[in-house]
């Protein structure tokens, strides 16, 4: 096995899950890597560990550098168990290290693993002599569980933030450096489909980090490449991210059960389109939820198309929509239009939807009866250009 070192003493020993598509309803197409570090020292310390099944694979990269029993601590910045789910087989396997973890860290472990383990418990501010070096410990809540902490290696400069800045990335590469601008995608979309919600917490915490007036030379996430070459780069488009930061791009998010809903949305499309927006149409059925809601980080505005089936709008509509609402988007316009037959209701029920949820919608609607004709698809080109008019970036 390749050995990867961070920083002289700071080992990558993580896994690489080439084959998970599914992540918790997240398309994960190039699977992901669950990350932990090994840093040498007087008291040898991993920083988390790997999803259970993965337990061997991290075992032999650390069998490489040095023998497993070996290990003094374990921090574990975060209870999930695509980090913690190797940490029974340690104690079942390779000996009693301390598991050095936020309190909730503790109350969490101790509720998936029904045992007491070794702890001891830290806070923000907190440190650890491990020798040569000195861990510090920022606690940060609900990035991604309550449990969560950051782990900083002072002389170093490397933060190990768990979940943060992280992406679903399995490459034979490390760093973000050896792949190229695609690597941001992959935050993007990790950042929309887990991280959003979060938004206010995130800029809050990187204000803390900010103040703590601690340098980083690299950033190394608990899925996906590590930060090496610039890791400014990733908090600030977590800021931007956080802050809303749009760009005057419509999505048109639509279903279809005989082809007019989608008529009518490539008729809006061309009045985007004549309106100077960068414009989309993604179709429920072709694209995975997860792709469409990173197409939703910088998009301004976006249009939901549904035909009216039984009184109400489409189940693939339904299901978005659900998804969306708990990633709780801000910012954002949307708009809604809808192909019916006998009896409209698609936009009244998307509409409802909305408005529950606090959501902006534009005060305009287009329904158009069975299929349109000619007039129909010409007013709903007009409907995307107002449409267009109204949206101006952010
Ligand atoms: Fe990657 Fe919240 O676990």
């Amino acid at each position: 096995m390749e050995i990867v070192e961070l920083k002289k003493g700071i080992y990558w020993v993580g896994a690489i899950d080439w084959n998970v598509r599914d992540f918790h309803g997240y398309s994960t197409p190039l699977g992901t890597t669950y990350n932990a570090y090994l840093i040498l020292d007087e008291k040898n310390t991993l920083v988390d560990t790997v999803k259970s099944p993965f337990y061997l694979e991290m075992l032999g990269r650390i069998s490489e550098i040095i023998d497993p029993s070996k290990i003094d601590y374990v921090v574990s910045n975060h209870v999930e168990m695509d980090h913690s789910g190797s940490l029974p087989q340690i104690f079942e396997r390779i000996g009693n290290p301390k598991v050095i973890t936020s309190e909730r860290g503790k109350k969490g472990l101790e509720k998936h693993y029904q045992r007491s383990l070794n702890f001891k418990t830290v806070k923000t501010g907190d440190t650890l002599a491990i020798g040569h070096r000195t861990l510090t410990f920022v606690e940060a809540p609900m990035l991604h569980w309550p449990d969560s902490m950051f782990t900083y290696v002072n002389e170093d400069r490397v933060l190990l933030p768990n979940d943060a800045f992280g992406q679903h990335f399995a490459s034979s590469q490390r760093f973000e450096d050896e792949v190229g601008d695609d690597v941001m995608k992959h935050a993007a979309k990790y950042y929309a489909n887990i991280l959003w919600p979060l938004a206010p917490l995130i800029l809050k915490k990187v204000d803390e980090v900010v103040k703590m007036g601690i340098p980083i030379d690299i950033i190394g996430p608990s899925h996906g490449l590590i930060w090496r070459k610039d890791p400014g780069r990733i908090i600030q488009a977590y800021v931007e991210w956080s802050q809303g930061k749009a760009k005057k791009k419509i999505l048109i998010v639509y279903d279809t059960m005989w082809g007019s809903t989608e008529m009518i949305a490539k008729a809006i499309l061309k009045g985007l389109i004549e309106e100077g927006a960068e414009a989309r149409l993604l179709h429920l059925r072709s694209n995975h939820r997860s792709d469409i809601i990173e197409e939703m980080l910088e998009a301004k505005g976006i249009l939901f198309g549904s035909p009216t089936l039984n009184n109400g709008m489409f189940p693939t509509m339904g299901d978005f929509l659900t998804y969306m609402k708990g990633l709780r988007p801000k910012g954002k316009v949307f708009g809604l239009f809808e192909s019916y037959g006998w009896g409209s209701g698609a936009a009244k029920e998307m509409k409802k939807y909305l408005e529950e949820e606090k959501f902006e919608v534009w005060e305009k609607e287009l329904k158009i009866q069975y299929v349109p004709n000619g007039e129909e698809l010409r007013n709903a080109t007009q409907f995307g250009k107002e449409f267009a008019r109204n949206i101006t970036d952010a």
